[in-house]
């Protein structure tokens, strides 16, 4: 009993803390029953003269397989993300297309559909990567540490959740909190940049690396490019500043990095005072 809650906290520990069936399943029977299955090849033979063979009906070729969700290729998953999401008038839109859409596998490990929290009316707005276990439990972005953290840098700025919107580039939690794919991220990429389009932000905040180079295309790492503004152009054209830093579970794990964030934030401030004056 001891061993199995040992194996347990070491699975959680790792991030593994979400079945993906009801029930296990052992792949090792199945690997077995299929070999067992399989008769093994006959000896290779000698092939007789065609014209000795008695003309045989062939035997008839394997079915195509159905066409599944699985098998839709990844480009045309891209093309139907990008249909869609172009289509969306208003982010309630997009968030029903987004909900509708199955192109993206991420959807059938998560909960929920983890789309925004906040004011969409906001002049701000912070992108993060990807929902952790709380948020795809309640389907809004950044409740857990990471959020509560989060929460508290907003009120060192004179923010809080009605003053800010708030979004992540993958709105579906990776089984175990993996980093999303390059895969997953092209295919949701049109949802998140129509969402940024539709909320129409004055400045973006991108928590972490991955928001960084999704918004910006940047090839440096996070903790280059934090601090300086950089520019996130929309589909239209539209140009947003953006200010990269460092992500709240980051900063949870190294407190002493909190001061660079601190700085960001403040030129984050300073920025939104002169935008409203
Ligand atoms: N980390 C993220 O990047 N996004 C969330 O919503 C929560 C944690």
């Amino acid at each position: 009993m001891s061993d199995l809650r040992e194996l347990l906290h070491f699975y959680a520990e790792a991030g593994v803390d979400t079945p993906l069936e009801d029930v296990p399943v052992n792949r090792f029977s199945q690997v077995e029953a299929k070999r067992v299955a399989t008769p093994p090849a006959a000896p290779a033979q000698r092939a007789p003269a065609p014209q000795q063979q008695p003309e045989r009906p062939q035997p008839s070729q394997p079915a195509p397989a159905p066409l599944t969700k699985a098998s839709v290729p990844d480009d045309a998953k891209i093309a139907m993300a990008r249909q869609l999401a172009s289509g969306a008038a208003t982010l309630d839109e997009l968030r029903e297309q987004l909900g509708a859409f199955d192109g993206c596998n991420l959807k059938f490990t998560a909960k929920n559909l983890v789309f925004a929290d906040g004011n969409p009316n906001a002049s701000i707005m912070f992108v993060g990567e990807a929902p952790g276990r709380e948020e795809d439990l309640e389907g809004v972005p950044f409740i857990g540490r990471s959020g509560q953290l989060l929460d508290r840098m907003f009120t060192a700025i004179g923010l809080d959740r009605t003053s800010v919107y708030i979004a992540n580039t993958i709105p579906w939690r990776p089984p175990g909190n993996r980093t999303p794919t390059p895969l997953e991220t092209e295919i949701c990429r049109p949802f998140f940049e129509r969402q940024i389009e539709l909320a129409n932000p004055k400045l973006l905040v991108a928590l972490g690396g991955p928001a960084a180079k999704a918004l910006t295309n940047a090839t440096e790492g996070i903790l280059r490019l934090r601090g300086n503004w950089k520019t996130h152009v929309t589909a239209s054209g539209i140009e947003i500043p953006v200010m990269p830093t460092l992500h709240p579970a980051y900063l949870l794990r190294n407190a002493a990095q909190k001061r660079f964030a601190w700085r960001d934030f403040v030129s984050v401030k300073m920025r939104l005072r002169a935008l409203a004056e």
